[in-house]
């Protein structure tokens, strides 16, 4: 989102607080952003408020003799490269609708030659009335985004659809709206999270990996506008949006999944910490404790990555090799061995459950250090790398 131009449009309704913390985000993330405000949602926040986390005057009035050209409308669409209504009251959309224009932000709106996103939020019984459904099935039909509502409690006691989404998933949406579609059309499969290799029915042999990169990677394609299936082990994140999510918590799982929907992908990213043995038997019942000492025989599991490369018409391979010493020379190893284009080496200690990570990326050509940042970065600047090499 860096140096992104954005008006953010503030409505009337309880959920305009959520909107201080979106600027906050949005700024962070690289956006400049100009907050416009109803009269009406002055009375839930203050524009100083507003102006203090954005760095900028807001606007409210149509009047404010501040813009030069005395066109604030004209003069503020022109500038952003997307407008976002949040939150936007069901008012408001109605205008929307009828392209009214009786006061700055409505106005503005009209005018603008860029993308308008909506986040609706208002109470449940408003968001089912009939006409806030034509009104929300006009604004598609019109090309605005719209970017929910969620459901769940509302601030008037009832629970149902209608509360606007938590600002960090309207800064992933968001977020995708600016990703360069670099990926349209590709299928793309990633493995992602710890796998966990059962004893009996209540134990098993699992690892560290929170399954952080993996859905990072799977988020950063779908952004980009790949068809991505992300074969998931033990994780405790939340699906991206737009992915098609398969269970597979063990190594053998995960190798038959990855095996039954392989033909066809053009990508295949293997991020999950799989395990790399495997109890030779499976108790079906729980091991009672009874000897001093207990063995357990393991046996290799099949390596899934490698066996995708060794295919007679593999998709574009990328591996990671997480490694607590000789980093790039034993990453580079693995990547002659199983036959991969591309492998990404990180630090083992450091790179498991952590937010952000700090990786090589080492293909034919040589090698590439990504510094540390975000692993939603991280995921973007490896599928950028992906795409020079395709
Ligand atoms: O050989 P090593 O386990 O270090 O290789 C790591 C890479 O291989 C990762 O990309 C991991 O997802 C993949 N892998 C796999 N199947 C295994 C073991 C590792 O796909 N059984």
């Amino acid at each position: 989102m860096t140096g992104k131009k954005l008006v953010l449009g503030i409505t009337g309704g309880i959920a305009a607080y959520k909107s201080a913390e979106l600027v906050r985000l949005l700024i962070k993330a690289g956006a400049e952003v100009q907050v416009v405000m109803t009269e009406a949602a002055c009375q839930f926040i203050t524009p100083a408020t507003m102006q203090t986390l954005s760095g900028k005057p807001v606007f409210v009035g149509m009047w404010d003799a501040s813009i030069p050209n005395g066109m604030p409308h004209i003069e503020l669409s022109r500038q952003a490269d997307a407008i976002l209504i949040a939150p936007a009251s069901a008012d408001f959309i109605a205008k929307l609708v009828h392209g009214r224009a009786d006061d700055l932000l409505s106005t503005l709106c009209l005018a603008r030659d860029c993308t308008l996103l909506v986040a609706p939020a208002m109470n449940k019984q408003m968001w089912e009335n009939p006409s806030t459904q034509r009104n929300i099935a006009q604004l598609q039909a019109d090309n605005i985004l719209v970017l929910g509502p969620d459901s769940g409690e509302q601030a008037c006691g009832e629970v149902g659809l209608g509360r606007m989404l938590e600002v960090d998933e309207l800064l992933l949406l968001i977020n995708a709206h600016f990703t360069p579609k670099l990926l349209a059309g590709k299928r793309v499969m990633i493995t992602a999270g710890a796998t966990v290799e059962m004893i009996d029915p209540v134990r098993g042999i699992t690892n560290l990996s929170s399954g952080k990169m993996g859905y990072a990677l799977a988020q950063a394609a779908a952004d980009m506008g790949a068809i991505v299936t992300l074969v998931s082990g033990i994780t405790a994140i939340k699906s991206p949006a737009n992915v098609r999510n398969v269970e597979a918590n063990s190594a053998d799982s995960m190798y038959s999944a990855v095996m039954h929907g392989i033909t066809n992908q053009d990508i295949f990213i293997g991020v999950a910490a799989v395990a790399d043995y495997t109890p030779i038997e499976k108790h079906a019942q729980k091991i009672k404790k009874c000897e001093s000492s207990l063995k357990i025989n393991l046996i290799k599991t099949k390596d899934i990555l490698a066996d995708v490369a060794s295919l007679p018409n593999p998709p574009f391979c990328v591996g990671f090799a997480a490694e607590s010493e000789k980093l790039i020379e034993y990453a580079s190893q693995k990547r002659i061995e199983k036959k991969l284009p591309l492998i990404v080496a990180n630090d083992a200690a450091y790179a498991m459950g952590a937010d952000d990570n700090q990786v090589i990326l080492i293909d034919k050509n040589g090698t590439f250090p990504i510094t540390r940042s975000r692993k939603s970065d991280i995921a973007q600047s490896i599928l950028m790398h992906v795409t020079t090499l395709l």
